[in-house]
């Protein structure tokens, strides 16, 4: 039955009845906060390219993550930026690093929050690639070894849930099976599985300080063009052990989390990434948007399109507006 019976516009009349319709609705516990943590104390350092994201040193990261936590925001992501870095990433694995500093201050101060771990060695290499090196060459095999280690170590600092984002090959289970030969079976796998080598990680390698020094990450990380190929990613990081699965970028992205939402029972995630953040943010402030609304809109956006959590730096400003 059409128009004139039909009237789409009878259920938009106020906002009481549009709120009755409305299909979908974020919730504090879909959210997750990156959060950036760095060596010394006191530290709350603003980063110029994210505007309302601060590096934290281990104290401050305890009193974010409270405030975290009583907005509703039930987790949280850690990315380490060490003093020092070298070929391998040494930084990565100690067992004091800064990561796992941070991790065992959370899990200590705000038990009911849950911490996970971002798993890659970029931040910790002076390189800058996700991986070790054989000249100009990633190493694959060789860096399983590296990473395995580095998921080991956030397990024994307290991490529940351990991401990792290098997209090299059989990540997932070699993680797997090094978490479960030193007892932390019950710590979930949430890969980064459909990654794309995008530009909008731009703000956030300012931010970790994790540029490439040669190169480009397009020998590792998925080519933007690529869709069918995002299910074979995730098809092989479920099979390897993988308890979620994430698409990353978000918004460039929705139809591969769309794809996913059809295509697997498991718990997805999306990232809406430094990028994304950061345009909202810096369209915002020259008046050309409102950036509460534009980032709400994106939000919803990420949630509709099947994303049952969604990383994201604003998850904190959501949550007080919830
Ligand atoms: C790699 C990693 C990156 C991001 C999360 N994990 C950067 C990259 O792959 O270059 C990007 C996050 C963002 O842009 O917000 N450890």
């Amino acid at each position: 039955m059409g128009f004139p019976v039909t009237r789409m516009r009878r259920l938009r009349r106020s906002e009481t009845l549009r709120s009755m319709v409305r299909e979908t609705q974020i919730a504090r516990e879909d959210l997750i906060l990156p959060l950036f943590v760095v060596e010394g104390s006191g530290v709350r350092e603003p980063i110029s390219s994210m505007p309302g994201v601060h590096r934290f040193s281990v104290d401050q990261v305890v009193i974010e993550a409270e405030r975290v936590r009583d907005l509703g925001v039930p987790a949280i992501i850690l990315f380490g930026i060490p003093d020092t870095k070298d070929a391998r990433g040494s930084g990565a694995d100690e067992a004091d690093g800064i990561v796992q500093r941070a991790s065992r201050a959370i899990v200590d101060a705000v038990p009911d929050l849950v911490v996970i771990t971002d798993v890659c060695l970029c931040e910790y290499t002076d390189h800058g690639h996700c991986g070790t090196l054989d000249g100009h060459e990633i190493q694959n095999d060789a860096s399983l070894e590296r990473l395995a280690a580095t998921a080991v170590s956030h397990a024994r600092a307290g991490a529940s849930i351990i991401a990792p984002s290098d997209m090299m090959d059989g990540r997932v289970g070699a993680i797997r099976a090094a978490l479960d030969a030193e007892g932390f079976d019950q710590v979930a796998i949430m890969s980064y599985a459909a990654k794309y080598a995008s530009a909008f990680y731009g703000p956030f390698r300012e931010a970790a300080e994790s540029t490439p020094e040669f190169g480009d990450r397009r020998g590792y990380q998925m080519d933007p063009p690529n869709r069918r190929e995002a299910m074979r990613e995730m098809r092989l990081d479920l099979e390897e052990g993988a308890d979620m699965l994430m698409v990353k970028p978000a918004m460039a992205y929705l139809d591969i989390l769309a794809d996913a939402r059809r295509e697997f029972e498991v718990p997805l995630a999306a990232y809406q990434v430094s990028g994304e953040y950061s345009m909202i943010k810096a369209a915002g402030e020259r008046g050309w948007i409102d950036a509460d609304r534009a980032m709400e809109e994106a939000i919803v956006s990420i949630k509709r399109a099947g994303a049952d959590m969604i990383l994201t730096y604003a998850a904190a400003d959501i949550a007080e507006k919830l």
